[in-house]
């Protein structure tokens, strides 16, 4: 391995210049005036993969963005790994508050900081350029690699899940084990593998009225006003410690099990600190579980955006004709979303009071899940992140969401290895997004590691 690792450290600056080439393309799923940049950005990775990696690569197309797959020559009995990452970014406002712009990327204290930094085009790179490290280095592949990347990970993989339908892409997808670097490690320098991720379910709720905003002097106290029932409805699906009131919400939960309540607390985590990082001093939420145990082992509500009346400067007086919000459960294993949509319907429906129409659409988003540590590739995981971070990984269950990787686990009958790169402050979704040089610097010798872990295994 030491020529292989010697060329990444040789070529730290040009592969961090790659990677810049890519943070420049603002691959935003969510805004429609980017389709163009979505196919820019998924021709890069194809083109990357044709010309710097000299394997087969196509783009797929879907309905939506494109597809972009790539595989080595296969070398029949050679395990196989499929790489899954996504290639869209989430939108970078609110725009004033990024110090540098989200799409030129920029270094400051051994952090690049763009959108997509870290999630997930910094963690998905890593993986092309170990293996762009091993071709150079003359290195023989032992193993197969086909990479899988999507552009609607973060509106929901519903094109990819669209295209996994098929047997026939699925037969094309066919591997021994998917490897996903698009969640973090447990702090910096702590490498992680990931055992669990939560699911998530969304929903968006409108009430109407009037058939217009009123003034609030000719008609307050004697029509219902939207915002106030929302507001009633929205507080009454938790209680003051975050625990979902919906009946029959908890009933299939996952419990934590003792041997995870003790490997948890031993995790390298500082509540204080973590919290202090994102201006805090005081956790919230279920007081018989901590805070990384409510984090990846139990279900959550959070309202994600609340509309109603007037936002604009100054006051007015007005009952707005109607209010709305949007918000998503995270799921733990077990708990399915076609038994919890209804019942989250049925639960908003009887508090909406007489006189004002409901619009409830509900989205299933993912399933939550655990995976066994027991395979075979998860010790090659291990292993390769000890020797590129020099220390043994932990286990963890991640509190975010990946949608298609239960799908992929299940519909290939593949293991999965969840080899998170990045660090929980990395501010994805945020403004100032970044991922810190040495994750990246690692990530990619980790990730050549594993290449010759795999080949090891009998
Ligand atoms: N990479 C994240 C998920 C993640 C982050 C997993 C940190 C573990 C640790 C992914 O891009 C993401 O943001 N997923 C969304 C899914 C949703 C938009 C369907 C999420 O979790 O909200
Ligand atoms: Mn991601
Ligand atoms: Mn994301």
């Amino acid at each position: 391995m030491k020529s292989v690792l010697s060329y990444i450290r040789k070529n730290r600056n040009a592969f961090r210049e790659t990677w810049f080439d890519a943070l420049r393309i603002p691959s935003i799923s969510a805004l429609s005036e980017h389709k163009g940049d979505m196919k820019r950005m998924a021709d890069w990775l194809a083109t990357y993969m044709v010309e710097e990696l000299e394997i087969d690569a196509c783009l797929v197309p879907t309905k939506g963005n494109p597809l972009v797959f790539g595989q080595t020559p296969h070398i029949p009995g050679a395990p196989t790994a499929l790489v899954y990452g996504h290639y869209d970014v989430q939108p970078p406002d609110p725009l004033d508050q990024w110090i540098t712009p989200p799409f030129e990327p920029a270094i400051r204290d051994d952090n690049v900081y763009a959108r997509g930094a870290d999630d997930d085009k910094g963690q998905l790179l890593c993986h092309m350029f170990s293996l762009k490290a091993w071709k150079a280095a003359g290195k023989n592949l032992p193993i197969n690699i086909k990479y899988i990347y999507e552009g609607e990970e973060e509106i929901g993989s519903g094109s990819f899940v669209n295209f996994l339908k098929s047997q026939e892409n699925r037969d094309m997808l066919a591997a021994d084990v998917v490897v996903v670097s698009d969640n973090t490690m447990a702090g910096p320098n702590a490498p992680a593998i990931c055992y669990g991720l939560r699911g998530l379910m969304g929903f968006e709720l409108t009430l109407t009225g009037p058939s217009r905003d009123l003034h609030s002097g000719i008609y307050g106290g004697s029509v219902c006003n939207p915002a106030i029932a929302l507001s009633k409805i929205l507080a009454e699906i938790v209680d003051e410690n975050g625990i979902i009131q919906v009946p029959g919400f908890y009933d299939s939960v996952l419990e934590i099990s003792d041997f995870e309540h003790k490997a948890t607390a031993q995790l390298p985590f500082n509540e204080a600190d973590d919290l202090a990082a994102i201006g805090l001093s005081k956790p919230f939420g279920d007081p018989n579980f901590t805070v990384l145990e409510r984090r990846g082992a139990r279900p959550s509500f959070d309202i994600n955006g609340l509309t109603s009346g007037y936002q604009g400067t100054g006051g007015k007086t007005i009952i707005p004709a109607s209010a709305s919000a949007k918000f998503t459960f995270r799921l733990v294993p077990n708990q399915d979303p076609k038994i919890l949509i209804p019942a989250v319907r049925k639960f908003i429906r009887r508090l909406v009071p007489a006189g004002l129409k409901m619009k409830l659409t509900a989205s299933e988003g993912a399933p939550g899940m655990v995976i066994p540590l027991e395979s075979r590739f998860i010790k090659a995981g291990a292993n390769a992140l000890k020797k590129a971070f020099g220390k043994r990984p932990v286990f963890v269950r991640d509190g975010g969401s990946i949608p298609v990787v239960a799908a992929l686990n299940q519909s290939l009958g593949a293991d999965v290895l969840l080899m998170g790169l990045g660090l929980l402050d990395d501010a994805i979704h945020s403004p100032n997004e970044k991922f810190p040089l040495n994750c990246f610097y690692r990530g990619m010798e980790a990730s050549a590691q594993l290449w010759n872990e795999l080949g090891q295994l009998d």
